[in-house]
């Protein structure tokens, strides 16, 4: 699909591109249902991830065609996309026929729309550390059509540091949902990090938090169909019908690993980076780990 690229621009304090505020209005006064569970994260810290775990947790057993003819990208809106071609966000929202409604969100707290802190909606909030986030967020805008020019790796990391990202600044992102945990209870706070370290675990933690019991032997088929390989091989979770998503570039399903970042910052962008973060981050009990 040939659309241009979008300019950054302000929007409310946080940076933004058009196809995500477009269709504002709709996004703000979006009406929220009381069993709707919202997956929010900073873009490429595995939102695909954790949206295809909570759909199999829910209809894998119950419609099991669902599995192999919806790409996961239909099964999960994504709330503020607005792009020419595509339904908003809003739209294939309203029209999801399967109940719970699984809504994604990349937006920072502080611009989620009121009817889901009304509605006391359940939130997903899944966080990846600043370094692994910012290398894959470089290589899915080299190959995302319709997210700004990358530029080279070094300028990237300076936008990245200094927030001027699609979505704002990690540092406000991650920080700003997890004060939020502290007063509001309905909010899952987890780690790409422990995901990948021990996805049984962290799956059984999502059960406890969703109140849903599954048995074991569900929960072993979950684990085998969410491994890095098999989502990656599978149309329905790769985002190879992803007309904007230029492959011949880069995958969306690249690596998936911890620690990636070793292979992309130099040295000396490692140590201004920590000095940096040590900085942003001097006010926060969040912890990350960039390497397991
Ligand atoms: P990499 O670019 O580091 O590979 P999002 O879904 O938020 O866009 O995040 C995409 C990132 O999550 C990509 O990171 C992708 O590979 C990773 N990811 C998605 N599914 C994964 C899985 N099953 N196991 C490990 N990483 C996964």
């Amino acid at each position: 699909m040939d659309l241009p690229r979008p300019e950054l621009f302000d929007f409310f304090g946080v940076s933004m591109t058009h196809y995500f505020t477009d269709n504002w209005d709709n996004v703000q006064n979006f009406k929220a249902r009381p069993d709707d569970i919202v997956i929010a994260t900073y873009p490429k810290a595995g939102t695909t991830w954790v949206s295809y775990i909570l759909d199999l947790l829910y209809f894998r057993q119950l419609l099991p065609e669902r599995e192999t003819t919806v790409p996961i990208y239909e099964r999960v809106p994504f709330l503020e996309m607005f792009i020419p071609s595509y339904p908003s966000g809003t739209e294939a929202a309203d029209t999801l026929s399967t109940s719970p409604r699984f809504i994604k969100t990349h937006l920072p707290v502080q611009l989620i729309p009121k009817s889901f802190w009304e509605q006391n909606c359940k939130i997903v909030y899944c966080a990846r550390n600043a370094k692994d986030n910012a290398v894959s967020y470089f290589h899915f805008d080299r190959m995302e059509n319709v997210q700004p020019e990358p530029g080279d790796w070094g300028s990237f990391l300076q936008r990245f540091k200094e927030g001027k990202m699609v979505f704002g600044s990690w540092f406000d992102h991650v920080c700003g949902w997890w004060e939020k945990k502290q007063t509001y209870s309905n909010i899952h706070y987890m780690f790409f990090e422990d995901l990948v370290e021990d996805t049984a675990r962290e799956i059984n933690r999502l059960c406890s938090f969703l109140g849903l019991s599954t048995s074991e032997e569900e929960s072993k088929k979950i684990r085998e169909d969410v491994q890095f390989d098999v989502m990656k091989a599978n149309p329905m979770t790769n985002h190879s019908g992803d007309s904007t998503l230029d492959f011949s570039i880069s995958q969306f399903l690249r690596k998936g690993k911890v620690g990636d970042w070793k292979n992309h910052f130099t040295v000396a962008q490692n140590e201004e980076f920590d000095e940096y973060y040590k900085q942003k981050m001097k006010n926060t009990t969040l912890q990350f780990r960039t390497l397991l």
